[in-house]
């Protein structure tokens, strides 16, 4: 499809991260996250900030929050937005709505995520949305070259830190504007979903609440199984069409028969009108991959990728062969305008911060098994630590996700502790396989769609949004109003006594 063509909100979401595990042959890339798909970011130059409405600040940051070292006390200057627009005001205990900026600057958030425009005026909300650290304009050491440069200035660059960064920034919003009494709810998709979620634990008495949408936090250590995610994606063709799976699926060793024949991967570059001619024939099967992933994580209304892929290899014409109908599919989605395989690409600022974020904590272990469309690739936690070990110096911590913030029996951990924290996904979303899916208690609650995609609900609202969206959304608001009204109530049940009461 033509650039222009795509629709912005696959700017939007996501968690699809090309963190790179070695295998055997060639690479498999860990889906990245958030809710934009990456191409569209590049591709557009979006009408980022919106600046009548959104105002930008700094904050002077700590570089470390955790210890008492001199260089801890070294201070960045972090970057924030506000909307103020829809605000009821200071000292009004109108609500904040904060969203945490994850895997990406923060420049496309106010546009982006239309949750909160969508639904800040019945709240009289004021919306903040918080840069993470190492990202767009909030970084340490005076520039991004100094940060990422060795393990002892990246080192700096996790979600604990991330997590102290937000609740800093929120306290200083609240007392510069009056807003000590206002409930904040947090915000967030994917790894900014995980985030929201455990700010709220972590951070009771600066979150009321918390919507994390599309957030796996349970694809940690093997409580999801590792072919999970591939396994989802499968799904998704399969229901989308039988044949156009089975096309897929018998892809891979048409491939390989025809790159091993002499001049083979001169007769697929042409086959596939690929940038420069191929060198390995995983260039081309990567890319492949990393399409049809793509399509099934970002499988929006109204065009449904997945659904475009397939009508153009169920399209092709009956006597033709697997690579054509192959090919069909692709430019069924992207166009024939130019060409794909092999293009010259920028590394974004995502894919560079993400592959050192999967290579400390976030490592989320997704292999491919023997029962999806694609050619099985194991999760060997070994391998993939030696390549971290080898890229950064330092070692990953596979389990200090878990040690930390949780993840195994989540049910019965959280079923008297925490509260008020919504996880939605879209069951067609293959990160979804990681999320929680059951209701925990009355307040931790699991609001799900069976055709739902990756962080579709915190998308800007649209008429030609399909009713299970609609009411997606609608559940979620209302979910979020009863917990500002007990807060409410609660201040107000509080306000008048004493601070500290003896019996
Ligand atoms: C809010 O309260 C503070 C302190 O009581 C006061 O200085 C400030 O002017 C008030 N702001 C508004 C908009 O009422
Ligand atoms: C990392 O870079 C900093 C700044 O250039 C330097 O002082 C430090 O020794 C380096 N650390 C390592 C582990 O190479
Ligand atoms: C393919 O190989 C040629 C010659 O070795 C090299 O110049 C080119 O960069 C390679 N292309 C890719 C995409 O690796
Ligand atoms: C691209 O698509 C157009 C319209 O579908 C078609 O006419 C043209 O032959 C295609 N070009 C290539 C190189 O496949
Ligand atoms: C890469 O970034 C440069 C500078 O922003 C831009 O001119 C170029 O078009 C980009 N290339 C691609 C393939 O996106
Ligand atoms: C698929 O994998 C499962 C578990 O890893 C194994 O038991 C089974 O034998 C495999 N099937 C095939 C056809 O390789
Ligand atoms: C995993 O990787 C390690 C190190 O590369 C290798 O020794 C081991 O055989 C691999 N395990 C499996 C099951 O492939
Ligand atoms: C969880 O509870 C909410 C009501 O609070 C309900 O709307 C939702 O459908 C429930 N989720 C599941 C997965 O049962
Ligand atoms: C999901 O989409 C399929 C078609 O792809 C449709 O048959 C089904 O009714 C939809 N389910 C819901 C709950 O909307
Ligand atoms: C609603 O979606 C349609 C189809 O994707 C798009 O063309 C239109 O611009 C969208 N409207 C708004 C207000 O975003």
């Amino acid at each position: 499809m033509k650039h222009h063509s795509l629709s912005f909100k696959w700017l939007l979401l996501i968690f699809l991260t090309h963190s790179t595990l070695l295998t055997a042959t060639h690479s498999l890339t860990i889906p990245r996250m958030s809710p934009i798909p990456e191409w569209e970011t590049t591709l557009h130059n979006h009408p980022a900030i919106n600046t009548e409405e959104v105002k930008t600040f700094y904050f002077k940051q700590v570089l470390d929050h955790f210890n008492y070292r001199p260089e801890s006390y070294t201070t960045f200057q972090q970057r924030y937005l506000i909307n103020f627009k829809y605000w009821g005001g200071a000292n009004s205990s109108a609500p904040i709505f904060a969203y945490f900026g994850a895997e990406s600057p923060i420049d496309n958030s106010p546009n982006g995520v239309g949750f909160l425009t969508d639904n800040a005026a019945s709240f009289n909300a004021l919306l903040v949305y918080i840069e993470h650290r190492y990202y767009g304009k909030s970084v340490q050491f005076g520039s991004r070259e100094e940060a990422l440069k060795n393990a002892s200035t990246i080192g700096y660059f996790n979600s604990a830190q991330a997590l102290a960064d937000y609740a800093s920034i929120l306290k200083h919003v609240k007392k510069t504007l009056h807003a000590k009494n206002s409930p904040v709810i947090v915000i967030g998709g994917s790894y900014g979903g995980m985030l929201a979620s455990w700010f709220r634990l972590k951070y009771p008495h600066l979150a009321i609440g918390a919507l994390a949408s599309s957030a796996p936090i349970l694809y940690f250590d093997k409580i999801t199984p590792q072919n999970g995610y591939y396994s989802t994606v499968t799904r998704d063709y399969r229901e989308a069409s039988e044949t156009c799976y089975e096309t897929v699926l018998k892809s891979w060793s048409e491939i390989r028969r025809i790159a091993s024949q002499p001049n083979g991967l001169v007769t697929l570059s042409q086959r596939f009108n690929t940038c420069h001619t191929l060198n390995q024939s995983y260039e081309l099967i990567d890319y492949l991959r990393s399409t049809y992933v793509y399509a099934a994580q970002y499988n929006q209304p109204p065009r449904y990728p997945v659904s475009m892929i397939c009508g153009g290899i169920d399209g092709e014409s009956l006597g033709s062969d697997i690579l054509s109908k192959i090919y069909a599919g692709i430019v069924a989605l992207r166009g024939n305008s130019t060409c794909k395989v092999n293009g010259p690409t920028n590394v974004s600022e995502t894919t560079v911060g993400w592959r050192w974020q999967t290579c400390s904590e976030m490592v989320i272990p997704i292999g491919i098994g023997n029962d999806t469309m694609f050619e099985p690739i194991p999760f060997n936690l070994t391998r993939y630590a030696e390549g971290c070990k080898e890229q950064y110096g330092v070692s990953p911590r596979p389990h200090w996700v878990t040690t930390y913030y949780g993840g195994h029996n989540i049910k019965l951990v959280l079923r008297r502790l925490g509260s008020n924290i919504i996880f939605s996904n879209g069951l067609r979303d293959p990160y979804s396989i990681g999320g929680v899916l059951d209701n925990i208690s009355d307040s931790i609650v699991a609001v799900h769609t069976v055709n739902g995609s990756h962080c579709l609900d915190l998308l800007r609202a649209n008429q030609s949004d399909p009713g299970w969206l609609v009411e997606q959304r609608k559940k979620e608001v209302k979910i979020i109003k009863r917990w500002i009204t007990q807060y409410y109530a609660d201040l107000d049940a509080l306000k008048d006594k004493p601070k500290f009461q003896s019996k």
